[in-house]
């Protein structure tokens, strides 16, 4: 059986798989990743986990055989050094669609309506009543949702936006054949009052959305990203917002997480949230599960469900 280094504790029941085919589970404690590497069979990781060239040199010269990620995004792992040097990478893709397009369209409505704004007034004690003018926002019914990206999640996103009213664009790289697709992307980000993104972090799309994209929406448009953070060039967005050339931003991630951008937290008609897309309990245990499943299959020779290529 294999050594399986699980680099972050799991929710209940994710390890359970590896448990029973019995392999050996470690903990990092606070050895470095590269310094494991060779002594394991496979790393059960996080998208926090930097699996650079490094770490998966030193394992490949050891036993290291796959890589699994508790993620759909996997920006944080070398994926063209890992399949250079023979090492399998998984991720969880479809189990966290669902939770991650609620909490997009959570901040679909939420950035619209100024929700934020209107918490934090009420618990600074800043609210004096109902009144005819306070707090508005723009409704959602009746507007135009412009998805960047049009995947799994995007999907279940549209699905949520049809259900509101909303008319639905998308953008892709190639034609999708879906009623509302746009082949170019500032026509898209022209046309939406919302937009939201569902784009993985690759080179071709960091900065995807900066000032120029930013420039090209409307004034009265929201942008939110559950994405990833460097999917958007924040300084631009955060002068866009400063400058009253958008209405809101809703945003679930960030290019240096934990760190915020300062611009960012002092940027008005935001709604920021801590990287809790997929966050509800079912999904995360899904998304452990998953990924222990996929380290089982690779080390016992199968096919696992998922895996990650260049
Ligand atoms: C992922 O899996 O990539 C998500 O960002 C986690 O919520």
């Amino acid at each position: 059986m294999g050594r399986v280094l699980v680099t972050h504790p799991l929710p209940a029941g994710g390890t359970d798989a590896l448990v029973d085919a019995g392999h050996e589970l470690l903990e990092p404690g606070s050895r470095p990743l590269a310094d494991w590497a060779p002594e394991v069979d496979g790393i059960l990781c996080l998208l926090t986990d930097p699996i650079d060239a490094a770490v998966l040199k030193a394992g490949a010269a050891g036993n290291l055989r796959v890589v699994s990620l508790a993620a759909v995004g996997y920006d944080n792992v070398d994926v063209a050094e890992a399949a250079a040097l023979g090492v399998t990478v998984c991720n969880t893709p479809g189990v966290l669609d669902e939770s991650t397009a609620d909490l997009a369209f959570l901040l679909v409505l939420a950035a619209n309506r100024l929700s934020s704004d209107a918490e934090r007034d009420l618990r600074a004690g800043a609210w004096t009543g109902w009144d005819i003018s306070d707090h508005l926002g723009t409704d959602v019914w009746g507007t135009c949702l412009g998805l960047v990206g049009y995947g799994r999640i995007g999907q279940a996103v549209a699905r949520r936006a049809e259900g509101f009213g909303m008319e639905v664009l998308h953008h892709a790289r190639s034609d999708t054949g879906v009623p509302g697709y746009v082949a170019e992307l500032p026509e898209l980000l022209a046309r939406a009052d919302t937009v939201s993104l569902h784009v993985p972090l690759t080179p071709e799309t960091r900065h995807l959305i900066g000032a120029a994209e930013l420039a090209t929406m409307k004034p009265t448009a929201v942008l939110v990203n559950t994405a990833r953070g460097a999917v958007v060039d924040e300084p631009a967005l955060a002068r866009a917002l400063e400058r009253g050339e958008l209405h809101a931003a809703g945003l679930d991630v960030y290019s240096h997480e934990p760190a915020i951008d300062p611009e960012l937290l002092a940027a008005p008609r935001t709604v920021l949230l801590p990287h809790i897309g997929s966050a509800t309990t079912r999904t995360r245990v899904a998304m452990a599960r998953m990924a222990a499943e996929a380290i089982c299959a690779v080390l016992a020779g199968r096919m696992p469900a998922h895996t990650v290529s260049v």
